[in-house]
């Protein structure tokens, strides 16, 4: 084995590369997602003919058959069975291989994969298929007769044993057909967990034989709320709205699946988020009322009574579902329960007094528990999410943490297992871009970018605790979400960024590394396309930033992808090649866009800067905003350039959790200041409040302070709100600004995320 000059080890330089031998003209570039941990490119080519033959260990049938099926389907290529020397392709076993462990061995002969077991294997297959060229994801799509293929060696693994995608078909129900194909996408990108939310408020959509009515009436609601739940007045469809596997479907799905090494993680939701089956059943309840079907998104305060027809139902639907789901877990949900029922049900007031529970938190824990212990005996695991930390954690739980990462924490200092999903990272049903066209979404904002940089082990956990890390998942909830082909703009490109950090690992290098990852995304679009996949393509928007150096401000225009021109337009002016920073002296505005052979591809970057009077101060904080909403740093509120209107989690905005905030703005020099003027964002469905007010103590040029306290309104729910503090009053020139922001606190019963903290976040401070 010979490696030559363009041989390459990944993790040293880009993974995209092309190289040319003497004999050979071939482009050898090879675009592999997610990356594997060791690559060495040879010299030379392996001709790959339609004749090609396959000698595989009879106990890798997934491999196997899936290998068979890509080359009968795509390239219409039969491979038929021969001995090991003779075979073009050899999938083979070595138990010196770690589980889902695999080698690739392509040299002038013959292509080896060796793996210990059939995942291994199945990894294996899947490199060589991202190695074939993209059309042969089209079903008989015409090929060449021989594809030539780089010599090479990948020994690849991955980092976590746990790599899912999560999706929601109860608020929009998506068919058999499509969850197929999601499983499949994700079996490519080497994930091996689909975590399906089968049951909530809106919709319950799975078979059970024992509970009739979960199909015939809770897979149905009458109508649908119409744009954004945050709208007022809220409208709704008036259309009928439902659908539900039967479990005919399920096993279908669930054989589909182990054919694609992916294991299915069904979640049946309880205490909350069950509005739906209580609809149906309202024994299930704790008033006893009639309820429809939830016909609008957020948190019902409908939940499951734990009463005897509550674990009577629970354990039919379990004893079903375990029969139809193989894997070891069954997710409970646990999440966003309301506990007003349960203050009000005399049956819950005894069962908290007869066990000595302490409160409704207590006997959550106690209805998990009691669950956790009928679903071990049937010999399987449960998941929740994080929530089920409150009031004690049933004894092999394993914890999904959302709410960030300190329910994964948590859990992981008591010993369980963890899987981090937290919003910031991990929530693909967030706005991926801040451009406003982009089509409705919850809020939130998570860039491509973010999710690449994602640590799914908590700085916070030793290095014995974080074995408890199983992996990481990428959640996307339907409340937006009407279409398949929704699921697939959200999912798609964020979806080969999770695989990365779950497979390859967390980057070390982000900046670097994230330009390698891109140079290999952009060529694996053209196989998302063969697959028919409707991805979305934020790859050409130009990313603009202010650098502040030496008192003077600079913006910076750059781009992610590699052999185009960045053009900009400073103030209206013509167009002009961007060839460095652009000084920065007054207000001004920014548009800029990249070209590609002459032509502008993607969107314009818009930029307005203000230049006032902080933009060349220095700051500080009494804290650091948090580490998901912090990416801007603490000069992001005195760069001159505001945050998005609708996104809060872009490089502007700055996100704090349950404390109050302290800015301190010191200017370079003694100022007269008339104003200050900042924004805080008011989403009470992500649990984000505007401060009730806030103050301003300003230190004078001749020492003396000054104090100025403004009340904010009460603001509408998802809107901005803008404060202005007048200054004009101080008798002197102000040396220094310090505004203290109060946090509006835990969030009272009765208001969105009751019982939690509340999050702050504030914009750019404008000082005139
Ligand atoms: C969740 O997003 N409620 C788990
Ligand atoms: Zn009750």
């Amino acid at each position: 084995m010979r490696a030559t000059l363009c041989s390459i080890l990944i993790g040293l330089t880009f993974l995209a590369i092309s190289c040319e031998s003497t004999s050979e003209t071939e482009n050898k570039s090879v675009v592999l997602i997610p990356k594997p941990q060791e690559l060495v490119i040879h010299d030379g080519m392996f001709l790959l003919s339609n004749e090609a033959t396959l000698f595989a260990t009879p106990e890798f049938d997934t491999a196997s058959g899936f290998l068979r099926k890509y080359f009968q389907q795509g390239a219409n290529i039969t491979l038929e069975n021969t001995t090991r020397n003779a075979a073009t392709i050899v999938l083979q076993k070595s138990d010196s291989l770690a589980e889902e462990e695999y080698e690739l061995q392509i040299d002038g002969k013959q292509i080896v994969i060796t793996a210990a077991t059939n995942a291994g294997a199945f990894y294996g297959v899947q490199t060589l298929r991202q190695l074939l060229p993209a059309n042969w994801e089209q079903p008989n799509s015409s090929t060449a007769s021989a594809i030539r293929l780089p010599q090479l060696h990948i020994k690849d693994s991955p980092t976590f044993p746990y790599r899912g995608m999560h999706l929601d078909v109860s608020r929009h129900f998506f068919p058999k057909e499509f969850i197929k194909q999601y499983i499949a996408h994700l079996a490519m990108l080497k994930m091996n967990r689909f975590h399906w939310h089968l049951t909530d408020d809106q919709g319950w959509r799975i078979e059970i034989k024992a509970y009739p009515k979960l199909t015939t009436h809770a897979a149905f609601r009458n109508e649908t709320l119409l744009g954004h739940y945050n709208d007022s007045p809220q409208q709704y469809d008036g259309k009928r709205y439902g659908g539900f596997y039967s479990q005919e479907d399920i096993k279908e799905i669930v054989a589909f699946a182990k054919a694609h090494n992916v294991t299915i993680i069904p979640e049946i939701e309880m205490p909350g988020h069950s509005q739906a089956a209580i609809s149906a059943y309202p024994e299930l309840g704790c008033t006893n009322e009639t309820i429809p079907v939830l016909t609008k998104w957020g948190v019902s305060e409908h939940i499951l009574c734990p009463n005897k027809e509550t674990f009577d139902f629970l354990k039919s639907v379990l004893t079903e579902v375990i029969a139809l789901f193989p894997g070891e877990y069954i997710h409970i949900g646990g999440d966003e329960a309301p506990k007003i029922q349960w203050e009000n049900c005399s049956h819950c007031q005894q069962l908290i007094k007869t066990h000595k529970l302490g409160d409704e938190h207590g006997l959550q824990s106690w209805f998990i528990k009691e669950i956790e212990a009928f679903v071990n005996k049937n010999g399987k695991q449960i998941i929740g999410w994080d929530e089920i930390l409150e009031g004690g954690l049933a004894p092999n739980a394993t914890v999904m943490s959302w709410r960030g990462t300190e329910g994964a924490v948590t859990a992981a200092k008591q010993g369980h297992d963890v899987i981090l999903t937290p919003t910031s990272h991990a929530y693909f049903d967030y706005y991926q871009d801040d451009h406003p066209d982009e089509p409705l979404a919850i809020g939130g904002y998570l860039p491509l970018q973010k999710v690449y940089g994602f640590n799914p082990v908590p700085d916070e956990l030793s290095e014995t605790e974080a074995k408890h890390v199983l992996g990481a998942q990428g959640n996307i909830w339907t409340e937006y979400i009407k279409t398949t082909d929704q699921v697939e703009y959200m999912a798609f490109p964020r979806m080969l960024a999770m695989s990365e950090v779950v497979w390859t690992g967390p980057s070390k290098n982000k900046e670097e590394d994230y330009l390698e990852f891109i140079a290999r995304v952009e060529p694996f679009l053209t196989r998302l396309e063969a697959l028919d996949i409707n991805y979305a393509n934020h790859l050409y928007t130009v990313e603009g930033e202010i650098e502040k150096r030496d008192g003077q401000l600079h913006y910076t225009l750059t781009t992610t992808t590699s052999g185009k021109t960045i053009k900009y337009k400073l103030n209206n002016s013509s167009a002009q090649i961007y060839e460095g920073p652009i000084a920065i002296e007054k207000d001004a505005s920014i548009e800029a866009y990249l070209e590609k052979d002459g032509k502008q591809i993607g969107r314009t970057l818009t930029e307005t800067i203000t230049y006032h009077k902080g933009v060349t101060a220095s700051i500080s904080l009494n804290t650091t905003p948090h580490d998901a909403y912090g990416a801007g740093g603490k000069n992001a509120l005195i760069n001159g350039i505001s945050g998005s209107d609708s996104r809060y989690g872009d490089k502007e905005w700055l996100g704090f959790w349950g404390e109050d905030v302290r800015i301190t703005i010191d200017l370079e020099r003694p100022t007269n200041i008339r104003s200050l003027k900042t924004r805080f964002y008011n989403a009470n469905g992500q649990w984000i409040y505007a401060p009730p007010y806030i103050t301003v103590r300003l230190t004078l040029e001749n020492g003396s302070m000054q104090t100025v306290s403004t009340r904010l309104d009460v603001a509408p729910e998802n809107t901005l709100v803008p404060v202005t503090i007048n200054v004009e009053k101080a008798p002197a020139k102000v040396r220094q600004l310090q505004i203290e922001i109060p946090s509006y606190g835990l969030i009272p019963q009765g208001k969105q995320g009751a019982g939690n903290a509340s999050w702050i976040f504030i914009d750019e401070i404008i000082v005139r």
